[in-house]
């Protein structure tokens, strides 16, 4: 399988033809071009029009693409869903995922539409009810046909529904991420953190960007650009932990360490866990370094 790095995951609003072509530009390991809530009801069909027609002219180098489409039980879901497959982009993403059935649905569709066997359906996790069955949901990546590979945190609707108050150690959110993480993870999914709204702050972005990483994310979303970098450097591994992930791979691989479980290597112990640990770190540093 290939490792991709997703540290930084830019959104933005499909009807903004400014940042669909500034987004060439940017070093966002992926990016969102949504249809759904930074679109206007009555901007749908022209930013249907102009996202697919990006996706389709290319140009994004190695940023994977993703198109967010309206609910597929909105009056705009089914076209955008079939238009965005036929525009080629890397994933699909749909809002509010509810059940493991919304992710069977997402992905019949998409094969009904004719999406290529490596198009990836993403899922947004933004509901009361997508925490409660996050581990459903995530199940459903198992499934026959199933084309889900990473789950993405949606704080505001879920700041809406719950109509809870985030401070700036994020208090109430804690359990949604913890829960959709441990979700993820327990189905080999990636996931990304939710995005920080207040984009010209960049103490309290900087923290929260640390604060995902600690709690196990893969990545942030993003609404602005100025949040790259930071997202970028926060979410690679340090480069003290890959030159240690490497030597924890050569030390296992020493004839006298063969069928060994555990071994001392520069006074640490180190068990056969964390030599897989070690392979995706080294993994996911050789993927980032083949970008720049
Ligand atoms: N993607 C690509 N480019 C973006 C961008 C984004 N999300 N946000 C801003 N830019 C560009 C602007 O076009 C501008 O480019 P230019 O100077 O070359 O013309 C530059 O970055 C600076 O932008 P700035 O003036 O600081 O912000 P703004 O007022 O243009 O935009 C927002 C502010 C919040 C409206 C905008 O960042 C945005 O739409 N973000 C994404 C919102 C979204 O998609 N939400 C849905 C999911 S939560
Ligand atoms: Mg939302």
């Amino acid at each position: 399988m290939t490792v991709r790095p997703r540290r930084s995951v830019l959104y933005m609003p499909g009807a903004n033809a400014r940042a669909l072509e500034k987004a060439k530009t940017l070093p966002a390991d992926a990016l969102i071009l949504d249809l759904e809530d930074a679109v206007a009801p009555d901007a749908k069909a022209q930013a249907r029009a102009q996202v697919t027609d990006a996706v389709k002219a290319g140009g994004y180098g190695p940023r994977e693409l993703v198109i967010r489409v309206n609910g597929l039980d909105t009056p705009w879901g089914g076209d955008d869903l079939k238009a965005a497959v036929a525009a080629g982009p890397d994933a699909i993403l749909i809002p509010k995922a509810a059940s493991g059935d919304d992710i069977a649905r997402a992905s019949a569709a998409m094969r009904q539409a004719g999406a290529g066997e490596q198009m990836q359906l993403w899922a947004m996790i933004e509901t009361p009810i997508a925490i409660l069955k996050a581990g459903e949901i995530a199940a459903a990546a198992r499934h026959a046909g199933s084309r889900l590979a990473v789950l993405v945190l949606g704080l505001n609707d879920l700041v809406k529904e719950t109509g809870a108050v985030l401070d700036g150690e994020r208090t109430a959110a804690l359990y949604w991420l913890s829960a959709a993480l441990t979700a993820a993870r327990a189905y080999g999914l990636t996931i990304l953190d939710g995005v920080y709204n207040n984009f010209r702050d960049m103490d309290g972005y900087d923290k929260e960007c640390r604060q995902g990483r600690m709690l196990g994310f893969d990545g942030k979303t993003l609404i602005h650009p100025d949040q790259i970098a930071l997202a970028n450097e926060v979410f690679s591994p340090p480069a003290a932990e890959v030159e240690f992930a490497r030597k924890i791979i050569a030390a296992f691989d020493q004839p006298e360490n063969k069928g060994k479980g555990v071994i001392n290597l520069e006074g640490r112990m180190v068990e056969l866990l964390h030599a897989e640990i070690a392979r995706k770190t080294v993994a996911i540093a050789d993927a980032i370094a083949a970008r720049s």
